[in-house]
């Protein structure tokens, strides 16, 4: 495995480098770096820099097959603007379809571990499939999403995966996120309008009210502690 100096990296960057950020680490990581798209917003404003400044970089995105029909268009349109092709990884269908068989099709409301188990066999096990051979991967996390992601950095290891995690949005704000959205004309989904700032599968994610936080939405029969799907856990 390549060795990045981490600390002289990041101190580095500042919030703007989104661009170099993305253009050093592909150099210095061999090319051996995808971006992991849920087409979310951050991910959309990614996938727009990767266009301008590093189109080498592959992007893929995990088809949990749960997702909303407005995600499919969404990964349509935007290859459609920026000239890419999203590689889309599925589940394994003898997995998914043991787990239904046992645990039914919602099984997810049922318990945590069978939420968990849902999330392991529709997006981990995916995503390792997806990270092999890589050096690092890129993510559209952001530090004020959620108290689980307030200490990360723009790069990091990432020692479940044995790679590097590059979050070149890490100190951006949903603000920032937006605005440049709205400045670039940056395609995406048509639910962030409807109350849904946070978008993952459509069973476990619901519309929030205004005063309610940006994840609130998100497996929203959970504690905030519980909330992540093992794609980022520490
Ligand atoms: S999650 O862990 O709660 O599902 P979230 O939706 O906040 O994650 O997304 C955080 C980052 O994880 C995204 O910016 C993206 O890099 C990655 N990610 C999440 N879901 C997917 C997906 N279905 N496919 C690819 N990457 C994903
Ligand atoms: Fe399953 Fe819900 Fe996790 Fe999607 S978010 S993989 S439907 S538990």
């Amino acid at each position: 495995m390549i060795k990045l100096d981490i600390n002289q990296l990041n101190s580095k960057y500042t919030q703007f480098d989104v661009g170099q950020v993305l253009a050093d680490c592909h150099q210095l990581l061999g090319g051996k770096l995808a971006f992991a798209s849920s087409l979310g917003l951050e991910d959309q404003v990614l996938t727009h820099f990767i266009a301008r400044h590093c189109p080498e970089i592959r992007i893929f995105t995990l088809d949990t097959g749960r997702l909303f029909p407005e995600t499919y268009d969404l990964i349509a349109r935007t290859n459609a603007r920026y000239k890419t092709n999203i590689e889309v990884f599925f589940p394994d269908a003898a997995a998914v379809e043991e787990m239904v068989k046992t645990g039914g099709v919602n099984l997810f409301y049922e318990s945590i571990g069978n939420r968990k188990m849902c999330c392991t066999v529709r997006k981990t096990q995916p995503l390792d499939r997806a990270l092999t051979g890589l050096n690092g991967w890129i993510t559209g996390l952001r530090k004020d999403q959620s108290v689980t992601r307030t200490h990360m950095e723009v790069i990091e290891w990432d020692a479940m995966h044995g790679l590097y995690k590059i979050n070149p949005l890490i100190n951006w704000s949903a603000a920032q996120i937006n605005d440049f959205i709205k400045a670039e004309n940056i395609p995406v989904s048509p639910l962030h309008a409807k109350g849904f700032p946070s978008i993952g599968c459509q069973p476990c994610t619901r519309a929030i009210s205004p005063d309610e936080d940006i994840r609130a939405g998100r497996w929203w029969w959970e504690n905030p502690e519980q909330k992540e799907c093992g794609l980022h856990k520490k």
